[in-house]
């Protein structure tokens, strides 16, 4: 299972599960990515905004030394940060030249925003008042244009975007020459999002799921309905958690710096539809009761168009 792809609009095959690197710590970031490839990964998530872009790029030059994998059988994914989406070219050169690479396999807007690129800080600038620094009157739109160009310098292969909800798909298609090839966002049965997963199966684009495991710590380990099809199938929750994606055609992100569960996260388990409808149900008892989870929401104070935030 772990070597399952799907195929994204452009024709390339990207892999059913992937290494996520989001708070992945310097000093072990480097032996986790070389750990994944060996154990059967072939994507690896990362961004310029996580600060270990080069660690990972030691850890897949590791890979690339040893003969364990090449670099056309890896699906590298990157993305611009926030003080870059006016200076896209800018954030996929600066991403390339930590991770090592000559291009990136998908390149996503990581959260369709801009925040002062001639603040006080790189990646967080913030005002006096200590809020976030951001430009209110930029367009997202402006940013995918640029995205849509860095097709033809061939340092990325496909482009993307990230968490969009479906109104900020819905303001960018009409305006988009090329398709984003992935939409990545939150996703797990705490948080289905199905309006944005259903609108990208109609446009063609893949649903790359992050935070599974409802991020650090795995807090839906021990949701109800979990823990009960992780019983049935004598697997751990995590499995259940990461197994849900499949049948449901996305990518899923899973991060790990510990080696052990890194292994143990590609065994992937075939849920059956009873399985499904158990944790579907759970979606929308949450969804009725008001009491979705989203774990990943950093405080912009802006609007993204999200049901349970908006
Ligand atoms: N586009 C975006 O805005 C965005 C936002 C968030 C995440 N992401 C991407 O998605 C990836 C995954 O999401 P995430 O990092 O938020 O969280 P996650 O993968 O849902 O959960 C990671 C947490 O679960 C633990 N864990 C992993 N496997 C486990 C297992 N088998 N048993 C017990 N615990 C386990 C990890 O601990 P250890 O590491 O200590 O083992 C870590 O604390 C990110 O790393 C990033 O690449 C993208």
């Amino acid at each position: 299972m772990a070597t399952k792809t799907f195929k994204l609009n452009t024709g390339q095959d990207i892999p059913a599960i992937g290494l996520g690197t989001w708070q992945s710590e310097p000093g072990k970031v480097r032996t986790a990515v070389a750990e994944a490839l060996k154990a059967g990964y072939r994507l690896i998530d990362c961004a310029y905004c996580y600060g270990n872009e080069e660690e990972v790029g030691q850890g897949l030059a590791d890979a690339f030394a040893e003969g364990v994998v090449k670099r056309e059988d890896v699906f590298v994914v990157s993305k611009v940060w926030a003080t870059y989406t006016t200076r896209c070219e800018l954030g996929l050169q600066k991403s390339l030249k930590s991770l090592g690479l000559d291009y990136v396999d998908l390149f996503l807007v990581h959260w369709p925003l801009l925040m002062n690129p001639e603040g006080n800080d790189d990646r967080f600038p913030k005002l006096p008042n200590g809020e976030r620094d951001i430009i209110r009157s930029h367009n997202h739109v402006d940013t995918w244009k640029q995205m849509e160009k860095l097709l033809a310098t061939g340092k990325t292969k496909a482009i993307g975007v990230s968490n969009y909800s479906k109104r900020y798909l819905e303001q960018l298609l009409p305006h988009a020459t090329v398709v984003p090839a992935v939409n990545q966002i939150e996703n797990h049965p705490a948080l289905p999002q199905q309006e944005i997963v259903d609108l990208c199966k109609e446009k063609g684009i893949h649903i790359m799921a992050y935070s599974p495991l409802g991020s650090t710590g795995g807090p839906l380990f021990t949701a109800e309905p979990v823990v009960k099809v992780a019983e049935k199938h004598g697997v751990k929750p995590s499995a259940v958690l990461l197994s849900y994606h499949l049948p449901r055609g996305s990518t899923v992100l899973a991060k790990s710096v510990t080696p052990e569960r890194i292994r143990e996260n590609l065994n992937l388990i075939e849920l059956d539809a009873e399985d499904m409808k158990l944790l579907n149900d759970y979606s929308d008892k949450l969804t009725k009761e008001g009491k979705l989870q989203r774990f990943v929401y950093p405080p912009f104070g802006v609007d993204f168009g999200f049901p349970d935030k908006s």
